[in-house]
């Protein structure tokens, strides 16, 4: 998908479709969108569950792996497994990850040595497709390039190889520009293949969204959202 660099509302870079009026991030603030939904309202809620699997749908730019590598490191002091499995059908080229300013303000955020996250986030893009990499201690990652509609409960089953919870980042772009991406089956096969306790989260807050959700057997609230969104969802399954 054609896109372009953009500097976000916090100073945050994030990328502008071309041919959508979408962009990979809030334009209200990339890094502050994303520590919000996925990290105090997803990872945190998991925080004493020793091994989690994350399933981060939507793998893109890699902003929501290396801040959950930051929480890891920062606020579990590298302890408890996470394999984190990331779910991309149109990855970024790797000579666009130069131009990602995410590790400056998530140094300062996770107070964590600039150098040192910098050459985390540059080992994950490089870590090769379809093979678990060891990043950091305790801190795995398998990154699938595929279609998320086509996964059946199976694939979240058989990464889920450490026991635990899972977390799933929800965040493909929005059903007005990939529709087909928030259809029920989705849902069903991602709720049969987690384990109950197992916690969603996503940006859109759309009523159908919910709805389909609740379908699928994940129990839904609406929790308030960051900056430019009044809510976004947590769905416990
Ligand atoms: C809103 S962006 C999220 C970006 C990412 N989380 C980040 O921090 O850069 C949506 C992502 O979903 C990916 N995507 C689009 N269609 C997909 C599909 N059918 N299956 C899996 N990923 C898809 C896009 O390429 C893009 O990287």
């Amino acid at each position: 998908m054609k896109h372009h660099i953009i500097t976000s509302a916090d100073g945050s870079t994030s990328l502008q479709l071309e041919q959508f009026d979408e962009a990979y991030h809030s334009i209200n603030g990339a890094f502050t969108e994303a520590q919000h939904i996925y990290i105090d309202n997803c990872l945190e809620k998991l925080s004493s569950i020793e091994n989690l699997t994350i399933f981060d749908v939507g793998f893109g730019s890699a902003l929501n792996a290396i801040l959950s590598l930051a929480w890891h490191i920062s606020r579990r002091d590298g302890s408890g497994d996470i394999l984190y499995c990331g779910i991309e059908k149109y990855p970024i080229q790797l000579s666009e990850i130069e131009q990602f300013n995410y590790c400056d303000k998530i140094s300062e955020y996770y107070n964590i040595p600039l150098n040192k996250l910098r050459d985390l986030f540059i080992k994950i893009h490089h870590s090769p497709w379809e093979e678990v990499c060891e990043i950091s201690t305790n801190f795995k990652l398998i990154k699938n390039r595929c279609d998320i509609a086509d996964l059946k409960d199976e694939f979240y089953i058989n990464r889920m190889i450490n026991g635990g919870l899972a977390a799933i980042f929800y965040d493909t772009f929005s059903p007005a520009t990939q529709p087909e991406l928030w259809a029920e089956e989705i849902f069903v096969e991602i709720a049969n293949g987690t384990p109950e306790g197992s916690i969603l989260s996503t940006y859109c807050c759309k009523g159908i969204v919910k709805e389909r959700l609740r379908k699928a057997g994940f129990n839904v609230s609406r929790v308030a959202g960051p900056p430019g969104k009044r809510h976004i969802i947590m769905a416990v399954k």
